[in-house]
């Protein structure tokens, strides 16, 4: 069953944006793969054909301005596109004075900034024929993360932003729906410099468990999907809670 036309998928040379993309394909929709990593993409590409060759591909740093222009613009020409996935996202670890600042923007520029001028270009063109917009946040946006302050912030933000623009454009035929992943197995973790040798097994979801439920929450119009029955107890039961708790459960992780 085909639900979109074409996507555009941010992120999708590894992890959850990979695991976006194989669905979407498997579904009959045409992929725009976005990320830096060339000889990744264009592998992937070859896997994932569309109706007349390789998956096309946009080579693109979402911290760059010339680069994120270029991606979107591509949205803007692109009046077919009717899902955008904004996925690409990065996290540091560790004390945020004790990290390099340019390191601790950059997650901004990517997990914020990137995200909201996407959002931008592709709510006004589907104003036209309808379409859905994903934005890939993290249950690390429900209470402030000691450590990792400035992603665990963008994260709330990109919750935030994600379901007051729900309800902005629902009514003219654009759905935006927020997906907060709790653990999954990607390369995350190992590019935050994450040591996850505490985090018990139960508590980890598989990229492509994730990808299922981001596409299965946007198809169902949902404003907010947090995939995985645990993560959706932890954020339930972590909300009534002091915010001084919050953070003392948070820093444990
Ligand atoms: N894994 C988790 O436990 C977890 C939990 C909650 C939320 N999330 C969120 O899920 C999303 C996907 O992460 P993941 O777990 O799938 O990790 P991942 O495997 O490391 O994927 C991150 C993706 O973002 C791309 N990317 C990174 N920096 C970029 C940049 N400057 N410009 C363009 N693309 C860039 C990477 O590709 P290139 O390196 O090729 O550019 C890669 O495709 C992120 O937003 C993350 O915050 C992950």
């Amino acid at each position: 069953m085909t639900r979109w036309t074409r996507a555009l998928v941010t992120g999708a040379s590894s992890g959850i944006g990979e695991a976006i993309a194989r669905k979407l394909h498997d579904e009959g929709t045409e992929v725009v793969l976005v990320a830096r990593s060339k000889g990744r993409l264009k592998e992937l590409a070859e896997e994932l054909p569309g109706h007349s060759g390789p998956a096309e591909v946009l080579v693109a740093d979402l911290t760059n301005s010339g680069d994120l222009n270029r991606v979107a613009e591509r949205i803007r020409s692109a009046p077919d596109l009717d899902l955008l996935v904004n996925n690409a996202g990065s996290g540091r670890t560790g004390p945020f004075a004790d990290d390099e600042l340019d390191l601790q923007l950059a997650q901004i520029h990517l997990n914020v900034t990137a995200l909201v001028h996407l959002s931008h270009v592709a709510v006004n063109v589907m104003r036209r024929a309808g379409g859905t917009i994903v934005n890939v946040s993290s249950v690390a946006g429900y209470s402030p993360v000691p450590n990792t302050g400035v992603y665990g912030a963008t994260k709330s933000f990109v919750s935030s932003f994600s379901q007051a623009l729900h309800d902005e454009e629902r009514d003219n035929g654009v759905i935006v729906t927020a997906v907060a992943p709790g653990f999954t197995r990607t390369d995350f973790q190992k590019e935050a410099q994450f040591d996850t040798t505490s985090i018990p097994d139960f508590l980890w979801q598989s990229a492509e468990d994730v990808a299922n439920a981001a596409l299965e929450g946007a198809a169902k119009k949902k404003a907010m999907v947090i995939p995985g029955a645990h993560n959706k107890a932890m954020v339930g039961s972590i909300k009534g809670l002091p915010t001084s708790v919050q953070r003392r459960i948070a820093g444990l992780f």
